[in-house]
């Protein structure tokens, strides 16, 4: 792929398709939304609308992190804080799938709200080819994969959507984010997933629960950073495990560590961390967190295990 044709194209391609009209991009600070947002703006200038839906299930500071960034590369982001409608639509849910569902719904119901309000006729996305795949392959319902909610990506439900990165996959998306003149923190950071730290509680969904989570992954993404893995994070489990403090029984809190190597996601193998390193986290996730009385670290390749937990 030569990327700097691809940007030529597909910036053509989205002038083409919106021409005068007005389009509204979902950033979530990820290297794909990111990607397909910039290509938008190059594309669009003011007449796309840039919004940064806090779920409430993003890494720490994401929000000040995305809006700086991208107020760096001149493009003015709108934080739409959406916490309260996400953790309301999750509540009492420990289903997987009906998780997921529910992140979707919510989703595209304040997509689309924002959307009317800008005036956009035109949502840009950046669905990326293993999104589309496993989501056909019936692996897992990806959050972005229109079908699944009932719309008709043709015809969308009154806005049109735009998808320039479904043919690619993750580390071509990183050479054409690169060659956007992204970033690096951006075109190599690690993939999260849209349904965010609520696919790494099991079980239910709740802010506290998601703290916990969000904590813990900052600590791993820390101690694994000069690693560089595919991807690394904590998963906060369901049940609890039985702990011991000041020689007195106490059940608190598991969390999972898991670090992959991959190169599209497809597959995936555990990151071979040194003993010394998981110790560290173990010690740091047990010390910052008290509610935490065990660490594991996950082993499993994809397949069998896919990479998220949900
Ligand atoms: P799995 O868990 O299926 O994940 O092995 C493969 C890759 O996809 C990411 N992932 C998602 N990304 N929306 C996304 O944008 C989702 O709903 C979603 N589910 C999984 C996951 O983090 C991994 O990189």
């Amino acid at each position: 792929m030569n990327e700097r044709k691809f940007i030529e194209d597909k910036v053509g391609e989205i002038r083409a398709i919106v021409g005068s009209e007005k389009a509204i991009s979902a950033l979530s600070g990820g290297v794909d939304s990111s990607t397909c947002t910039i290509l938008a703006h190059r594309a669009l200038g003011s007449n796309l609308k840039v919004i940064f839906i806090d779920d409430g299930l993003m890494r720490e500071n994401e929000a000040e992190i995305v809006g700086r960034t991208f107020s760096g590369l001149g493009v003015k982001v709108d934080i739409i804080e959406a916490q309260d409608e996400f953790f309301r639509a999750l509540k009492g849910m420990i289903d997987p799938e009906e998780k997921r569902k529910a992140f979707r719904h919510t989703f595209y119901t304040v997509f689309g709200r924002e959307a009317l309000r800008s005036k956009a006729k035109f949502l840009v996305q950046g669905t990326i080819a293993a999104d589309i795949i496993e989501t056909k392959g019936g692996l897992k319902t990806q959050h972005n994969i229109l079908e699944q909610i009932g719309i008709d990506p043709e015809k969308g439900f009154g806005f049109r959507v735009i998808e320039p990165l479904q043919d690619l996959f993750k580390h071509q998306v990183r050479r054409v984010a690169k060659a956007l003149g992204l970033p690096e923190r951006i075109y190599s950071r690690m993939p999260f997933p849209g349904p965010g730290l609520a696919t790494r509680v099991i079980g239910e969904v709740t802010p506290e629960r998601v703290t916990l989570v969000r904590k813990a992954t900052q600590i791993v993404e820390q101690e694994v950073e000069k690693l560089k893995p595919f991807q690394a994070f904590a998963v906060l489990l369901s049940d609890r495990g039985t702990g011991v403090e000041d020689g007195r029984r106490r059940y608190g809190q598991i969390i999972v560590v898991r670090s992959v190597e991959s190169k599209d996601a497809m597959t995936a193998e555990p990151t071979p961390i040194s003993w010394k390193a998981l110790r560290r986290i173990s010690k740091r996730i047990t010390s910052e967190i008290p509610e935490v009385v065990r660490v594991a670290y996950e082993i499993t390749s994809k397949p069998p295990a896919t990479i998220e937990y949900i």
